[in-house]
């Protein structure tokens, strides 16, 4: 279907001027998803609005010291307010399918119990304002904003969370899932868990950075593997939940970070290397999600760490899904095949690899090709779709007021020329999600860390779409990358 094409099809509902024709464009398949993508503790601000009760995000970010200059998300770039205008602006992105979670305690601000209907109103009216613009809404679940009243009862290291989790994704499933088809269980698995309740280290050009996420805990690695189940087990309970709870045909699989090795270089050795390795990086959530067991390598390198469960636990964190969305930025690690144990080595990046505006992001373009090409070939799901790749970059403004990000737009068109490739290799690449549709509070690396196609001014909160958002828009438009 993805091929070299001198007639681009256009998308269902995008129409194709002679001027979006490109004899070099490379078509995607009909159908494909251009998405943008947000998160509600990123942007919407309005932290205690309508009945909203604490996140962990809300209590982090007030303590002294954990964000970069004392940056909080309590008012972001206001998008609880200014919903209407964004829904606009994303649609001048071409876009037409938009990636937002909901705040689990603007719905139950407890964390469980009843419902807050105004918070619940919320989302359903930005679900209207996307239908009513065209876009497709797609929802996640749990995007790392847990109610702090659960924290307060154990958190993630408690079953009971997983449970309200499911009680919570059936309500959302109930209230919106006339509107909505495509629901994401919970965001980046590996990252909230391992960097809020341990905190992981990365190695930036030789040297040791640590990354730490809310709720900052530093728990023994048994501890953390059992968090690391209770999370999978969320995202099992409610997908059984939510299919026996809402209408009929919800798609609905998980978004998690895919941690990818890229083999050096395509030979069979190597490749399966790259598949070994990829599957060991990933063996606590994507392929104990995919797979609804634990890997035994895994298990006997973990020991006594291992974590408890029981059988019916598995059943339903190997519950059937729809696609699975995977989070793609950058490689674990490049590979080669090795006659030893594992079967793979891995290839440390060298110090003068190409990097991105954060801190942790080497530029790898081809991990875009070979993330998707590998999850496929390893797991074999019915569909994938990418829920975010994108990059931070040294935005400035000019005088005449543009935001000229050529790198960013240089790194938009590699990996999106590298997805490509997958599809028309065979990957069932859905859809493309790019982080982010407008800058926002990047976690601790607060506002300063800038991922948006739109530019925002945190002081007026005015909106300015940049060169990148120029170069997605036609690429939307015409279907194609060029
Ligand atoms: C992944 C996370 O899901 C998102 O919230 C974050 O802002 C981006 N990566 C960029 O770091």
């Amino acid at each position: 279907e993805a091929a070299r094409s001198q007639t681009p099809t256009p998308a269902p509902g995008q129409a194709a001027s002679a001027a979006m024709q490109n004899t070099h464009a490379l078509s995607f398949p009909k159908g494909f998803r251009w998405g943008v993508a947000t998160a509600a503790y990123q942007i919407e601000g309005a932290a205690n609005a309508d009945g909203k009760g604490p996140s962990i995000w809300d209590v982090y970010a007030h303590t002294p010291g954990k964000m970069a200059n004392g940056d909080t998300g309590d008012v972001a770039i206001d998008h609880y307010h200014r919903y209407r205008e964004d829904i606009q602006t994303i649609r001048g992105l071409g876009a037409n399918a938009y990636r937002f979670s909901i705040s689990w305690p603007r719905i139950f601000p407890n964390g469980t119990g009843k419902v807050n209907e105004a918070g619940m109103d919320f989302y359903s009216r930005l679900v209207d304002a996307q239908l009513e613009a065209g876009i497709e809404p797609f929802v996640t679940l749990y995007h790392w904003d847990l109610p702090q009243a659960l924290q307060d009862k154990g958190g993630w290291q408690s079953r009971d969370t997983a449970r309200a989790f499911a009680d919570y994704a059936a309500a959302v499933a109930v209230r919106l899932g006339d509107r909505v088809k495509h629901f994401f269980t919970l965001n980046e698995l590996q990252n909230f868990v391992d960097m809020g309740h341990q905190g992981t280290s990365i190695v930036v050009q030789g040297r040791e950075q640590r990354i730490e996420l809310a709720p900052g805990l530093k728990l023994s690695t048994r501890d953390l593997n059992q968090v690391a189940h209770h999370a999978v087990l969320a995202h099992g309970l409610s997908v059984q939940a939510m299919r026996a709870a809402g209408p009929g045909n919800l798609q609905i699989g998980p978004a998690d970070v895919l941690f990818a090795a890229v083999p050096v270089s395509d030979t069979p050795a190597n490749v399966r290397a790259a598949e070994r390795a990829t599957r060991t990086y990933n063996d606590r959530f994507l392929d104990v999600m995919l797979t609804g067991r634990y890997d035994d390598a895994y298990l006997a390198k973990a020991g006594p760490d291992a974590p408890r469960f029981t059988d019916e636990d598995m059943r339903a964190i190997g519950s059937p899904l729809d696609f699975v969305g995977v989070n793609i930025y950058v490689p674990k690690n490049y590979v080669e095949a090795a006659d030893n144990a594992s079967g793979f080595r891995e290839i440390p990046t060298s110090l003068s690899h190409p990097r991105m505006g954060s801190r942790w992001h080497s530029f790898s373009p081809e991990v875009m090709y070979w993330g998707p090409r590998l999850v496929n070939s390893i797991w074999k799901p019915k569909a994938i779709y990418v829920t975010e790749n994108g990059c931070a970059a040294d935005d400035a403004m000019t005088p005449e007021g543009r935001v000229l990000d050529t790198d960013r737009l240089m790194y938009l068109r590699a990996v999106m020329t590298n997805l490509h490739r997958a599809i028309a290799e065979g990957a069932p690449v859905r859809g493309n999600f790019a982080w982010s549709a407008f800058d926002n509070l990047e976690w601790t690396g607060g506002y300063g860390v800038r991922f948006g196609l739109v530019h925002v001014d945190f002081a007026t909160q005015r909106r300015t779409p940049k060169l990148s958002a120029d170069w997605y828009r036609r690429a939307a438009e015409m279907n194609g990358v060029a």
